[in-house]
């Protein structure tokens, strides 16, 4: 990619006309607390279920933690600067619950909520619109002691714990998230557990996974009650399915892990209820007796956005007669043995199939669900960067940014109201089990060092911000 004789980035993509998006567009970028935060013991915060994990030998790549991660703790101006001067008009971060509910329950710790308004005061004054996460992954670990999110009550003390957000930010924050990702929160922490807590029990992963959305649900009616003008929403990480032949029996592999990964969640959130045939193909892992009365009307609760994480599709197939399943506890409960098909075609870093017709398929189907606004709240991609001369010249990053943001101008095209794009990631960050070995980021970072060296696709996207769309090629 640095190779000096590689072309210009320009050169690298096709002939492609100009582009230009809806007036007052929001453009971003995302973070989360434990992937960029840092001071993992200080001003008084304590463990989430993050730092135990990340202490804890073999789960992460190399032994990386959280402890000290981009530093941003310490270097919030410097790193605001820095998304001034991308010309950033949004930034998505995330609020981690154990620095302002030690304990995830009763007490606040100020200096926590210290940090986060500096944070916030910071982007106002430079005219970036904060949009914050409530949760992206950290359970205090003291919650997951008593349980975690298969436990019913983790719901209403993530409801207790937004009351205290929504009281302590609601007056300079307006757009507000209530869960990132629950499928990975579940499916990764519970069922397959390759993710925090690390617990691997598929029934468990499922009841974590409506804990999650009934908590979604009573923050809403939380949020709502403190600060009546918030903008609301949840973040769902979606993927379309395709079947890897036509057969009956990869169409049925195709509808199963589509229900797991997608209708689990959208049905629930958008209408009040689980899809039939996801519950029949449950029926050997739970019968779904934690699900009570009103819980579907709570988690449905009306919202006023929709956030969509999109990075891949998936392609699947039918089990193959004779072959063992295998015993790696699994993400999908009931649906072990589908076979996950690659299809040849370019991957990023993360192994992940670069398909962005898939994000336009993705927002077209959740506007068949919602009139509600749209908006991709990550959209990314890991390459192997290398610094020459002091640069980084990505440019597999700025040709699949390029790529999305032609995707997500389609489904603009086809009728979505997709009102904001937020880049995954500003910067380099903690890449959950895989460490620092893996880099999203439009923003170098020497973990060394901790020196941030904008990227070709920093200066890229700045250009499209400037803009308000893509120039012609
Ligand atoms: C998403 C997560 C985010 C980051 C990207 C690459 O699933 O929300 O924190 O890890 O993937």
């Amino acid at each position: 990619m640095s190779n000096p004789a590689s072309p210009p980035a320009v050169d690298v993509l096709d002939e492609r006309p100009g582009l230009t998006f809806p007036p007052g567009f929001l453009w971003g970028a995302a973070t989360a607390a434990y992937q960029i935060e840092g001071a993992a013991a200080e001003d008084g915060r304590a463990p989430s279920i993050w730092d135990t994990f990340s202490h804890t030998e073999g789960r992460v790549v190399a032994g990386h933690t959280g402890d000290v991660a981009c530093d941003h703790y310490h270097r919030l101006g410097e790193d605001v600067a820095l998304m001034a001067e991308l010309g950033l008009k949004s930034y998505r971060f995330s609020v981690s619950w154990s620095r302002v509910q030690p304990a995830g329950s009763g007490a606040v710790n100020p200096q926590g909520l210290d940090f986060y308004r500096r944070l916030v005061d910071e982007l106002l004054a430079n005219g970036i619109e904060p949009w914050l996460t409530l949760y992206h992954w950290d359970l205090p670990q003291p919650l997951e002691d008593a349980g975690g999110w298969p436990a019913r009550d983790t719901a209403a003390r993530f409801a207790d714990y937004t009351t205290v957000m929504a009281d302590a930010l609601g007056d300079r924050v307006r757009y507000w998230t209530t869960l990132n990702e629950p499928w990975c929160s579940a499916f990764l922490g519970y069922g397959s557990g390759v993710h925090a807590p690390g617990r691997t029990n598929g029934a468990d992963a499922v009841r974590a996974g409506h804990h999650l959305m009934l908590g979604h649900g009573l923050a809403v009616q939380a949020l709502r009650a403190a600060r009546p003008t918030a903008e609301v929403g949840v973040t769902v990480n979606l993927y379309p399915v395709d079947p890897a032949s036509d057969s009956p029996a990869d169409r049925d592999a195709a509808r199963r892990i589509d229900g797991l990964a997608n209708r689990f969640f959208l049905d629930p959130l958008l209408r009040g209820s689980y899809p039939e045939d996801l519950v029949a193909d449950l029926s050997a892992v739970t019968d779904f007796d934690h699900v009570r009365d009103g819980d579907l009307a709570t988690i449905s609760t009306p919202l006023d956005l929709v956030g969509v994480n999109y990075y891949s599709r998936h392609v699947v197939a039918a089990p193959v007669e004779g072959v063992p399943d295998d015993p790696a506890p699994s993400c999908w409960p009931g649906s072990e043995d589908v076979r996950f098909v690659t299809r040849g075609v370019p991957v990023t870093d993360m192994g992940w199939e670069i398909d962005a017709p898939g994000l336009t398929e993705t927002l077209r189907r959740v506007h068949g669900y919602t009139e509600l606004p749209l908006y991709v709240t990550e959209n990314g991609s890991a390459f192997v960067d290398s610094v020459v001369d002091g640069q980084v010249d990505d440019v597999d990053r700025l040709a699949y940014f390029d790529a999305h943001l032609r995707a997500a101008h389609d489904a603009i095209d086809a009728g979505v109201p997709l009102r904001g794009y937020f880049a995954w990631s500003l910067m380099d960050n903690f890449e959950w089990a895989w460490g620092y070995t893996k880099r999203f980021g439009m923003i170098h970072v020497d973990y060394d060092s901790q020196v941030r060296i904008p990227k070709s696709s920093a200066r890229w996207y700045a250009s499209v911000i400037r803009r308000n769309g893509l120039a012609a090629q």
